[in-house]
């Protein structure tokens, strides 16, 4: 039996979704593809975002569905007609795809990029974004939870400080949503995106935006599919909806789309006590307790995402000895969390992120392995 860890990576999925997944391939293959998505239409066209609408707690019509985060997030910040005259803030700890995204931008329109500082314990300096927000800022960026390390942001209460003001408010929840409760309502942003396959334990090639109208309004979409727009004239098109669903491409995976109605309707109805930290405080005890061992473990307040290092083994030796003993952890890479971690100077971390189907044995069983693994 494998002990999974690596939820951050990719969670398991419940029998729930593999169903929904694979009765539908089961379908396309047998009556074909186009027939069994004229069936699922209900599901395909509404109940996916009507129960993301209610997981996320955003209005159903400011919600798309793209293949990745990274894809949510560059379709509708890659398309803000930002300038020269604009300032972006991102946090040290901002995932390197966007920053790729923002730093592409800076290159082709020449706006300013400024990194908003951490306070010696690892929490955003709320004082700091507080005294100088200013209306040349153009749109802030920053994760609910990072990649490379379990700190939960204090998102609602940026959403409070930058509500007066004219920035956009963009949050990356990718590694958030599923584990740690949020409303897009409650945070105040403008942008939400996240992923299926972490902890939603959805299937993997999903994710979504919620985008709000004064966003949506804002960015300059260089094309519009064909399940949004017509040729009205021989030179003439028009788009039918002001709704997010203008941010899709017609042609997707609908039974990835499926497996995610699924994941999202069993993390509805989930029961456990969601802001629960047990496994993660179980786990960094387990780490904490052998002698060379050092927590990435900035802020105060923490998700189910715990980064270690050892002095003598490295994390790729680390990974590989708890996978010979039945244990899935995975290697953060400094690179996807570069602000951060280069500052820390970690090139490549061990990333332990437990969920709720984690048992007590699960940690022990990890805590055997490890000390195995270390000594
Ligand atoms: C914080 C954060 N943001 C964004 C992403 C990108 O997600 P995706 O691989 O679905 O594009 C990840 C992926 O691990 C992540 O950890």
């Amino acid at each position: 039996m494998t002990v999974h860890l690596n939820t951050a990576g990719a969670g398991l999925m419940p029998s729930s979704v593999v169903e929904a997944l694979c009765g539908y391939v089961a379908e396309e293959a047998a009556g074909g593809s186009y027939e069994a998505e004229q069936r699922y239409a209900p599901v395909l066209e509404g109940e996916v975002y009507r129960i993301l609408a209610q997981v996320l707690d955003a209005p159903e019509d400011d919600l798309a569905l793209f293949d990745s985060a990274t894809r949510a997030y560059c379709s509708v910040i890659g398309n803000l007609p930002l300038t020269a005259a604009d300032t972006v803030w991102v946090t040290p700890y901002e995932y390197a795809g966007n920053l790729i995204l923002l730093h592409g931008m800076r290159r082709r329109l020449g706006l300013r990029i400024e990194v908003v500082p951490l306070l010696p314990d690892g929490n955003v300096d709320l004082d700091w974004m507080a005294a100088h927000i200013h209306d040349g800022v153009a749109l802030v960026s920053l994760p609910h939870v990072p990649s490379g390390c379990g700190v939960i942001n204090p998102v609602e209460e940026i959403g409070k400080i930058l509500a007066p003001w004219r920035c956009f408010y963009a949050v990356d929840a990718c590694q958030s949503v599923g584990q740690v409760p949020l409303s897009v309502a409650a945070i105040g942003c403008d942008l939400l995106t996240g992923a299926g396959r972490k902890f939603l334990r959805g299937v993997r090639g999903t994710g979504f935006a919620a985008v709000s109208p004064r966003l949506r309004s804002a960015v300059r979409l260089p094309f519009f599919d064909l399940q949004v727009a017509d040729m009205v004239a021989d030179d003439a098109f028009e788009v039918s909806t002001d709704t997010a669903r203008r941010f899709e491409f017609a042609e997707r995976n609908n039974a990835a789309v499926l497996g995610l109605n699924a994941a999202l309707h069993h993390h509805a109805s989930r029961t456990d006590d969601r802001a629960s930290g047990a496994l993660r405080e179980a786990v960094r005890g387990a780490i904490e307790e052998i002698p060379g061992t050092r927590l990435i473990d900035p802020g105060t307040r923490h998700a189910q995402i715990v980064t270690f290092l050892h002095d003598r083994v490295t994390p790729e030796q680390v990974r590989t000895g708890l996978r010979a003993r039945g244990i899935n952890v995975w290697i953060a890479q400094g690179s996807h969390t570069p602000l951060y971690m280069r500052a820390q100077q970690v090139e490549f971390a061990v990333r332990v992120s437990p969920h709720y189907y984690n048992t007590d044995a699960d940690i022990e069983a990890f805590a055997v392995a490890l000390r195995a693994t270390l000594n």
